[in-house]
């Protein structure tokens, strides 16, 4: 059975290990095993005893009571571990939906939040954020237009990858007002949540507002910890949340014992990791902002309002192509739009690496050089 090709995925893997600068990463700066035992103030002896079976399904008892502390209205046994955060995606579209049932996707989107609910439902309507000057919006009529009687998931994600779009708190709660008045259920993907500009502007979960609400979570946007491949989902409906366990038993069973503990660590360093991420972002935007600045022709800049990650208009004739000799010649990765589904003149630039700056100036010596030439 057939697929979309899952495009950002293989445009990494064409470039991301053997390109020098990175500058569309959407994970944030990472740090090793005895870095973060030290962060957390835990002895790497108390890790070595740990002996490598299965663990549960549904994760970690400990590791649930740590997620679940991190919400309002969250008990553990409402959170599900998973493998990896995409898996919750995976595993969502294959509980929730049948094919033929309606689903509504914020898009752009990250590929699999659009294509899995393509491949499972084949009845997918597009409800776009638009760019507006300096910044992008959510049209909310829009997305009442959309919603039919027997839509079954509306899909959003935010903060936004890749737009770094987040709504006003008051605009969120108008938008799960909008689902509830259906009944349908919401996918949210809260991957970038804790990496707001204003921390003031941080939206609840929605899974703290809506019943039906299931949220994506993990650890390796904000936390700067892809590498442990831990992800949750939170579900309040427990014959959902059995369902979906059902299928994990088909996918990954559990999630893996080391991954755990170390996840249960870094929950106990959370903030400090988050804040570092957030300095990491703010001194990497500064730096960004005066590039721009600098080149009105080049690009069109829209600030992300949050997350790590931003779609910026570039001025050129295809900026897939551009992209692919960008990263041959100049040794810069740059993730075209496309991969996103936005159009071929925007790129995605990544604000969460420590190399951002080297990245940066490197792609600006590259542009003079073809200035030049
Ligand atoms: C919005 C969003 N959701 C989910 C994921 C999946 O996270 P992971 O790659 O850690 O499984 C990503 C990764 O880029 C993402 O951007």
């Amino acid at each position: 059975m057939d697929i979309a090709p899952f495009a950002t995925e293989q445009f990494f893997s064409l470039y991301e290990f053997t390109t020098p600068h990175l500058l569309c990463a959407s994970d944030c700066e990472t740090i090793s095993i005895g870095e973060l035992l030290r962060l957390a103030g835990t002895d790497a002896q108390a890790l070595l005893g740990l002996r490598l079976g299965y663990t549960e399904s549904a994760g970690h008892p400990a590791l649930r009571a740590a997620i679940a502390a991190t919400y309002d209205g969250v008990t553990p046994q409402e959170v599900v571990v998973l493998g990896a955060p995409e898996e919750g995606i995976y595993l969502t579209m294959r509980t929730l939906l049948e094919p033929g049932d309606h689903v509504i996707v914020l898009t752009t989107a990250y590929d699999s939040l659009l294509n899995l609910a393509e491949h499972v439902s084949g009845n997918v309507s597009r409800w776009p954020i638009h760019p507006r000057e300096g910044g992008w919006s959510l049209d909310l009529g829009e997305l009442q237009r959309l919603m039919r009687d027997d839509t079954r998931l509306v899909v959003v994600n935010f903060p936004h990858n890749p737009t770094g779009y987040l709504p006003s708190t008051a605009e969120f709660e108008a938008l799960i007002d909008i689902v509830r008045r259906h009944g349908a259920w919401l996918l949210c993907d809260e991957m970038y949540r804790g990496l707001e500009r204003d921390p003031a502007a941080r939206l609840p979960s929605a899974t703290d507002r809506y019943e039906r609400a299931i949220a994506l979570s993990g650890l390796s946007k904000t936390y700067g910890l892809p590498g442990l491949r831990t992800g949750w989902l939170v579900i309040h409906d427990a014959a959902i949340r059995h369902s979906l366990i059902n299928w994990k038993h088909y996918t990954t069973i559990c999630a893996a014992a080391p991954s755990e503990q170390l996840a249960i660590v870094a929950l106990g360093a959370r903030e400090a990791l988050a804040g570092r991420s957030r300095r990491i972002i703010a001194d990497n935007l500064a730096t960004a902002g005066q590039f721009f600045n600098r080149r009105p022709q080049m690009f069109d800049w829209r600030p992300p309002l949050a997350g790590s990650v931003a779609l910026v208009g570039i001025n050129v004739s295809s900026a897939t192509d551009y992209c692919h000799a960008l990263a041959r010649d100049g040794g810069v990765l740059l993730l075209p739009g496309t991969c996103l589904g936005a159009d071929d003149h925007s790129v995605r630039f990544g604000f969460g690496r420590a190399s951002f700056p080297a990245a940066l100036a490197a792609y600006e010596h590259y542009l003079d050089r073809v200035i030049e030439s």
